[in-house]
């Protein structure tokens, strides 16, 4: 039986515009999502009963189908039976070390992984983009996940247009261990306290989305202008969770006093990302920061910006 190990990496969101609603109850967003080296690593490997068995190290992420990495192994068995039927049922071991719903992707990044292996696992030969097409199956995510590096997404968040790499530059990450924040919940917030604002037509959207594609943020990351990217960042769902949670805020002023590129809160929260130019000066923010809110409950990370999503480690008979 042949087994897999795959890397698979957190994002951050460096941009992330809600413009309106869409028919399908999600929302029409514009983003800028990037790969970082924090990463899960995923185990894979065929078993010979027909069935789905997930393992974890960390006890907060669920075994069963409520875990997205179960959904894609599920997703992958419904779609190619007669594979399943030759290779038998998968075991998938999660070593976790993204923090969970902490607006890192993680679970999305972990099934990225398993549609990723089973494809190599069960030999389907599948494209990048027909593995992404399975993967918004999943969630908004996934397909960036898929993929990984710097991008923009539109529409759910699944329509990507690649940007230049920048894995120059280096991130520090802050999150109360306490705290999560679920992204429906936000989304749902933000609706109702500014789901007047909405954008409506298709014609504005579309200019909307453009208008990213060839923005400030965009020209900065084409030019790697660290300074730049860390002053045009912005995400507008920190208009719900921080009011609601002010420890993120107050992380976020903490990193904001160190002196960094830029800092904001990632995804739906509750992590809070800062952006630096070097491994030293992250290291130092995060010094600063730990001594600044000196609780056990906050964990601090030092990683650096990189440019794949889902890789394979390696792989044995
Ligand atoms: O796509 P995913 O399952 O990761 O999204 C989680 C939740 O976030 C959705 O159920 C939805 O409530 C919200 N969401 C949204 N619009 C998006 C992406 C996510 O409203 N574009």
């Amino acid at each position: 039986m042949h087994s897999y190990s795959l890397i698979a990496p957190a994002k951050i969101n460096l941009y992330l515009e809600i413009l309106g609603d869409r028919a399908d109850g999600y929302h029409e967003l514009v983003m800028v999502l990037q790969s970082i080296g924090l990463a899960d690593k995923i185990y894979l490997r065929s078993i010979s009963t027909d069935i789905i068995r997930v393992y974890c190290n960390n006890p907060q992420v669920p075994l069963d189908n409520s875990n997205l990495a179960y959904r894609a192994a599920e997703l992958m068995v419904r779609e190619f039976p007669t594979a399943f039927a030759q290779y038998g049922g998968l075991e998938i071991t999660i070593n976790k070390q993204i923090p969970v719903a902490a607006g890192l992707a993680g679970g999305s990044t972990n099934a990225a992984a398993v549609l990723v292996g089973i494809d190599l696992l069960w030999k389907l030969g599948l494209t990048q983009s027909e593995l992404q097409e399975l993967g918004a199956k999943l969630g908004s995510d996934v397909p960036f996940c898929i993929a990984g590096g710097t991008a923009i997404a539109t529409g759910r968040g699944e329509q990507l247009s690649p940007l230049p790499d920048l894995d120059h530059l280096y991130v520090v990450l802050g999150k109360y261990r306490s705290l999560t924040v679920s992204t429906a919940w936000a989304y749902q917030m933000y609706r109702q306290q500014f789901g007047s604002s909405y954008i409506s037509d298709v014609k504005s959207l579309e200019s909307r989305a453009s208008r990213v594609h060839s923005g400030p943020l965009v020209n900065a990351i084409f030019h790697k202008d660290g300074a730049k990217i860390g002053g045009l960042i912005h995400n507008d769902l920190e208009r719900v969770v921080l009011p609601t949670h002010p420890q993120v805020l107050q992380l976020r002023e903490a990193f904001h006093s160190t002196g960094v590129l830029g800092t904001m809160m990632s995804g739906s929260g509750p992590t809070v990302f800062a952006l630096a130019e070097s491994n030293a000066q992250a290291e130092q923010i995060q010094d600063q920061v730990k001594a600044m809110i000196p609780t056990p409950d906050l964990d601090l990370w030092v990683t650096r910006f990189c440019n794949t999503g889902i890789q394979v480690a390696s792989s044995a008979k």
